[in-house]
């Protein structure tokens, strides 16, 4: 069986992009065919994660100039470079969306004049699922998606059996999460989809992830002196997930801290295979094994 799983936000800088390539390259290695797509179609970037142009994008394939073999690249060579998998590991293909912004307004008009151009295009994007199962034979389909609520952010999940949405704690916005949660992927959940939140850079590595008390809610001591530092307060990340994933009704799947040396690298690029004992690599070993998204 073929598990596809897009990446949605309800803000953008989540860490879609990040999780999403990590996770498709680490399924690989474990001998998936993984093929992974960049539906973030109003401003893709999975050319620039992986430095390719492609010969075909998939905005090509929408718009009947390229046949699906022209526009899934073969990125299997990237994961033997590292991991020196040989004949091992499992392929990854992708297909690249096109970043120049005519082709995301041709999108985001429809791509054509007649009324149901949207719907015919959204046809092509089931279409484009159901060949990377049968003719790629894909285990994984990994879809990079736009944040929010934009017609393609949502559509792009309609072909997803199982949908990541991907919150970075420090910048939450409960409300907007939750009216998503149960505006939109409730109609996908009614037709089978499952939907999990994914809790990404909280405290725990470089981030203390214990409460800390704020001075004035303190009431100090005599012998604790007054040089005692009123640090922010930080979440209590455990009990944050699971008022959370109550309220929007959802089973939190992973929560990954937040780790600097990615945050502030200069090119995060693939530390599932560059950096394989990193602690963020760890975290996206659990995420790829977790029996919710077992093929
Ligand atoms: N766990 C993490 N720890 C530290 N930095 C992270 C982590 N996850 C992602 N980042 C960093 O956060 C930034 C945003 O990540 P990313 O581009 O993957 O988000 P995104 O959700 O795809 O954004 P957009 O909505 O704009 O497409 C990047 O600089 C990335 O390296
Ligand atoms: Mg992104």
């Amino acid at each position: 069986m073929t598990q596809s799983i897009a990446f949605h936000s309800y803000k953008g800088g989540t860490g879609k992009t990040t999780i999403a390539c990590n996770l498709a390259a680490m399924l690989a290695t474990k001998g998936y065919n993984v093929s992974m797509l960049d539906l973030d179609v109003y401003a893709p970037s999975l050319h620039a994660y992986f430095e390719k142009t492609p010969y075909k994008w998939i905005n090509d394939l929408l718009s009947d100039n390229a046949k699906i073999d022209d526009v899934m690249v073969d990125m299997t060579s990237v994961i033997e470079e590292y991991a020196g998998l040989g004949k091992k590991g499992g392929k990854l293909w992708i297909g690249f969306s096109n970043p120049q912004k005519e082709e995301v307004y041709k999108l985001e008009g429809g791509g054509g004049k007649q009324a149901n151009a949207k719907i015919q295009l959204l046809r092509k994007f089931i279409q484009l699922r159901e060949d990377l199962i049968s003719e790629y034979d894909s285990d994984y389909i990994i879809i990079d998606t736009s944040p929010g609520i934009r017609f393609w952010s949502i559509n792009s999940l309609a072909i997803a059996d199982t949908l990541f949405l991907t919150l970075k704690l420090g910048d939450l916005d409960i409300e907007g999460t939750r009216k998503m949660a149960n505006d939109i992927y409730g109609s996908f959940t009614k037709f089978g989809a499952k939907s999990y939140l994914l809790l990404n850079r909280v405290g725990g590595y470089c981030v203390p992830n214990t409460p800390i008390v704020p001075r004035n809610n303190h009431h100090r001591s005599e012998e604790e002196g007054n040089d005692a530092v009123a640090l922010p307060p930080q979440y209590d990340e455990a009990d944050l997930g699971k008022s959370l994933s109550d309220e929007v009704s959802m089973d939190l799947i992973s929560a990954i801290p937040c780790y600097c040396d990615i945050q502030f690298s200069r090119k995060e690029f693939l530390t599932v295979l560059q950096y394989p004992n990193h602690p963020f690599a760890k975290q996206l070993e659990k995420l790829a094994t977790a029996k919710q998204i077992k093929v």
